[in-house]
């Protein structure tokens, strides 16, 4: 199979703060290990084979539930692939080492804007059409929350959800900047989809790692708790300091489906995650069903999301 890679737009590349050798770095690499998926969005669109619209499943006559959960056998090779180096690799110190690399936020200064244009540049080989797709996600699902009368906070938590997908354009494996998240530290569920390539991980083998709790205490809370390494959890940190709580929790944890979506890892949880728990589960609708082929009028929205990035965000922020 051919292998795709991460191919990078340079007409996207208006900003200065944008630095085109690192990207073209990032470019050029082909291994397969690094981008196992034709697109991120391989990903995404797996995740609603996982989880279809509730009105999907009770309207298509062909498909039954258990077919919908029937995930594993039905997968891409390509998706198979990339959930193996995710489970085989996102060890506890992996995602310590990237904490330690990337928390610190020494990367960039930039706006929301400039990291939107950023991220934009990240466009896929594999789909000449989708120049703008990571953009039209996020409006896409913005969109959607506002026209149900949500919370601007809410709307904004829409519009920049996946900005932390740049990590990609810093020359991050697939498998280290997408997929579900999971609790590092402590034995995993096996509601986590492909629970069986976990034996590759070498903290399956370590007796500190292996017990229900592992290394964290009962009820200890999520802020303690370390998730593998993605774009939720850097987002976060690059945006703590400007959203309301229940923002954080939607950026933070949007992609631990093993949690909001499968209920797992309640022992873990404190007060304040099972109270911010429903902000959690009512992002997850506007994630992952709100793709559709019609796209956003850009230069019509922008006035109303520069005044929301005003409202809530300084002119520059640290990436
Ligand atoms: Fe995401
Ligand atoms: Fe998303």
């Amino acid at each position: 199979m051919p292998q795709k890679k991460t191919r990078v737009n340079p007409s996207a590349l208006k900003s200065k703060a944008i630095e085109p050798l690192k990207l073209m770095s990032t470019a050029h690499d082909t291994k397969s290990s690094h981008s196992p998926l034709a697109n991120l969005e391989e990903w995404e669109d797996f995740l609603k084979t996982r989880y279809p619209a509730p009105s999907l499943v009770g309207t298509n006559p062909d498909k039954k539930q258990e077919q919908f959960r029937d995930y594993e056998n039905t997968a891409r090779p390509t998706v198979r692939e990339f959930y193996r180096l995710n489970h085989r690799h996102q060890t506890f110190d992996f995602v310590q080492e990237k904490r330690r690399e990337f928390l610190g936020l020494q990367r960039r200064r930039m706006s929301i804007w400039e990291a939107m244009e950023f991220l934009n540049t990240l466009i896929d080989d594999s789909d000449p059409d989708t120049d703008l797709s990571q953009m039209e996600h996020l409006l896409q699902t913005a969109e959607q929350i506002r026209k149900d009368g949500h919370p601007r906070w809410f709307i904004l938590t829409g519009f920049i959800h996946d900005l932390g997908k740049i990590l990609c354009l810093f020359g991050e494996p697939q498998w280290a900047v997408v997929g579900d998240t999971f609790p590092v530290g402590a034995a995993y569920s096996d509601k986590i989809v492909f629970p069986k390539f976990f034996a590759d991980n070498p903290d399956s083998q370590n007796p500190r790692f292996t017990s229900r709790l592992g290394i964290y205490e009962e009820g200890c809370g999520l802020d303690n708790v370390q998730l593998s390494w993605g774009h939720d959890e850097y987002l976060y940190h690059v945006t703590k300091d400007y959203l309301p709580k229940e923002a954080l929790y939607m950026i933070r944890y949007h992609s631990f489906y093993p949690w909001h979506r499968e209920g797992e890892y309640s022992y873990l949880l404190n007060d304040q995650d099972r109270e911010m728990f429903k902000w959690v589960r009512a992002f997850n609708p506007y994630d992952l069903y709100t793709k559709s082929a019609e796209r956003p009028n850009f230069k019509e929205l922008r006035p109303f999301y520069d005044d929301l990035i005003n409202e809530y965000f300084p002119p520059v922020l640290k990436w």
